[in-house]
């Protein structure tokens, strides 16, 4: 993070106009923290006011509750907030997490259809949903996560069938 900062601090100093596009282009912690407060942001009932008090602005991104980041890059790669009793949807901005790897929502109030950008978390090992109140059809979009051990989507109101992608997800257990 602070070699990224510094080379876009020199390059601003240098007027390298490439290098400050290239900079801002690519996905960054920024990316991560805007998702995050679009979840945040997209639960409208939680109890305990834990995810509004503790996911603040003004404190760093990865010392949120149920957030974990990589050290190298600071960026998400665990996002745990199962059984906290959240109600709301789960925003498309959930897709842009590209580096999470474990994912689990489960135990709480969570409703609407699966966002289409989830398949974009192509790192993904672990997806938990289980026991909230997700509805419309399984996306047929399982084959995209390459990486993908454990996935639990029981205790929900998912309807039509099982997507016959979901026999090519080899890394299943
Ligand atoms: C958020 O929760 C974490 C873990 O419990 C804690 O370390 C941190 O200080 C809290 N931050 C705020 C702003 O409440
Ligand atoms: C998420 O947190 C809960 C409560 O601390 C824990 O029981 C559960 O194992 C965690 N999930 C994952 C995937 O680590
Ligand atoms: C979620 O609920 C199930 C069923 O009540 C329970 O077995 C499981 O331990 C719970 N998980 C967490 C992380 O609280
Ligand atoms: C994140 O996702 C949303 C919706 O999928 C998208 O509109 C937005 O441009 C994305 N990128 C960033 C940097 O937030
Ligand atoms: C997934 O499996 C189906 C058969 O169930 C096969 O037709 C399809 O080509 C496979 N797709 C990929 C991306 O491997």
């Amino acid at each position: 993070m602070e070699e990224n900062s510094m080379l876009c601090s020199v390059a601003t100093l240098l007027f390298f106009h490439s290098i400050i596009t290239s900079c801002m282009a690519t996905p960054s912690i920024k990316t991560d923290q805007l998702a995050l407060l679009a979840l945040k942001s997209s639960i409208s009932h939680n109890p305990k006011n834990i995810i509004l008090r503790n996911w603040s602005s003004s404190t760093p991104m990865c010392t949120w509750i149920g957030i974990s980041c990589s050290s190298r890059h600071q960026r998400v790669t665990s996002l745990n907030i199962s059984d906290m009793s959240l109600e709301g949807r789960i925003p498309s901005e959930l897709g842009n997490l590209s580096f999470l790897s474990s994912l689990d929502l489960s135990n709480n109030s969570f409703y609407g259809t699966l966002p289409q950008e989830l398949p974009n978390l192509h790192r993904l090992r672990l997806i938990d949903l289980s026991g909230n109140k997700l509805t419309g059809p399984l996306p047929s979009f399982f084959s995209s996560f390459h990486n993908l051990r454990s996935l639990r989507l029981s205790r929900n109101s998912f309807s039509g069938h099982i997507p016959s992608s979901i026999g090519n997800v080899s890394t299943l257990e």
